[in-house]
């Protein structure tokens, strides 16, 4: 076994399929995971995919004790893969406490314990939305971190803060801090994907439920921003190739191969793709044709962002390899397995 892992929020889109690849790459795996928004049924379809079944336990982050008592049953990790957070810009704008809440105050339970159980690694979450609406495209780690257009941005600047802030007074603790761009798509096994619950604030699950007749129409939110077709762009990557980069930091901070104790990578492809540019990647990819209609903007939503990712390239050999026509592909798979699995 290379080493023990504990991934928090590991029923969860991004989580599971990292789960799959840190089984693949020969680590044991320990899944937290309040169930927010995810079911433990992900727990099964793990092992199906992967052959090991994750240990897990129903627990939130923000309960210090709980994780206290969970961390002194679960010797010997290694490391842990952050994801446990809300992660919704338009939600956030509405509801600021309960993401300041809960981003903030369960990365900085864990940083507190870490230290108490000899836990060195972190790999977090972050996310692009760090950059706010960037001044130079694509965006390069060096970019001035500006203030975030949501409450959902500003808890991921102020997570880095945390993370830099504790490494600064002398914790020991080694940190890779990844800022994903969209992660879009699902497992090829079409057995992990994303389930949010209720109604999707995401782009592309809201998407394939209106191809499925779940949802009536996709609002598509705004076409009068500065951009070729009206519409945002973003860099829509495919989770598993970001799973892998998770797997990637976390041997680099096992093997000890960091420059910094803290490191930061943009996870992206490095390609723009507007809004209804994706639409119709999604028809041509599938041949389903969508029902959508340009409402009004989104409030907390950035015009245009995506990544520059030489430094993860070259820094951790790691490159976004699936298509965009590939990745629809595997949402749609998914989208219609739910369906055969009488789940949507
Ligand atoms: C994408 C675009 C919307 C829904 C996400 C995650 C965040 C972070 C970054 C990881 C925007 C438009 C959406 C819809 C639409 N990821 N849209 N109709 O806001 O870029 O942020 O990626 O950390 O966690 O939330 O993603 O999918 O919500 O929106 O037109 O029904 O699609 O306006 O331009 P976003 P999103």
């Amino acid at each position: 076994m290379k080493g023990r892992i504990l991934v928090t929020g590991g029923t969860g889109y991004i989580g599971s399929h990292t789960v799959v690849e840190l089984q693949n790459a020969g680590y044991e795996v320990v899944i937290i995971d309040n169930l927010s928004n995810s079911n433990a049924d992900v727990v099964d379809n793990i092992e199906k995919v992967s052959g090991i079944r994750p240990a897990f336990e129903k627990l939130d982050c923000l309960d210090f004790n709980g994780l206290d008592a969970s961390l002194s049953q679960h010797p010997e990790i290694d490391a842990i893969i952050h994801f446990a957070a809300h992660k919704a810009v338009g939600e956030s704008v509405a509801k600021p406490l309960m993401y300041y809440r809960n981003n903030l105050v369960s990365l900085i339970n864990l940083l507190e314990l870490m230290p108490k159980y000899g836990i060195r690694g972190m790999v977090f979450s972050s996310s692009c939305t760090v950059y706010g609406q960037p001044d130079t495209l694509p965006v390069t780690e060096n970019a001035p971190v500006k203030r975030a257009e949501s409450p959902y941005g500003n808890t991921k600047q102020i997570n880095e803060e945390i993370v830099r802030d504790t490494v600064i007074s002398g914790a020991p603790i080694d940190a890779i801090l990844l800022r994903y761009f969209n992660p879009i798509g699902a497992h090829p096994s079409a057995l992990l994907g994303e389930l949010p619950n209720g109604i999707p604030q995401n782009l592309i699950p809201y998407l394939t439920q209106t191809a499925m007749g779940i949802r009536e129409v996709l609002s598509v939110f705004g076409d009068d921003y500065n951009t070729p077709d009206g519409s945002c762009i973003r860099d829509f990557i495919n989770v598993v190739d970001l799973a892998k980069a998770h797997v990637i930091a976390i041997d680099r901070i096992l093997e000890k191969k960091q420059k910094e104790q803290v490191e930061v990578f943009n996870i992206g492809t490095g390609r723009g793709l507007s809004v209804l540019e994706l639409i119709d990647a999604f028809e041509k990819a599938t041949g389903v044709k969508l029902n959508y209609k340009i409402v009004g903007r989104r409030a907390g939503d950035i015009e245009q962002v995506w990544a520059d990712p030489t430094l993860a390239n070259r820094e951790l050999g790691w490159k976004a390899i699936e298509t965009i026509e590939d990745t629809l592909r595997s949402a749609w798979a998914w989208q219609l397995k739910l369906r055969e699995r009488g789940i949507q």
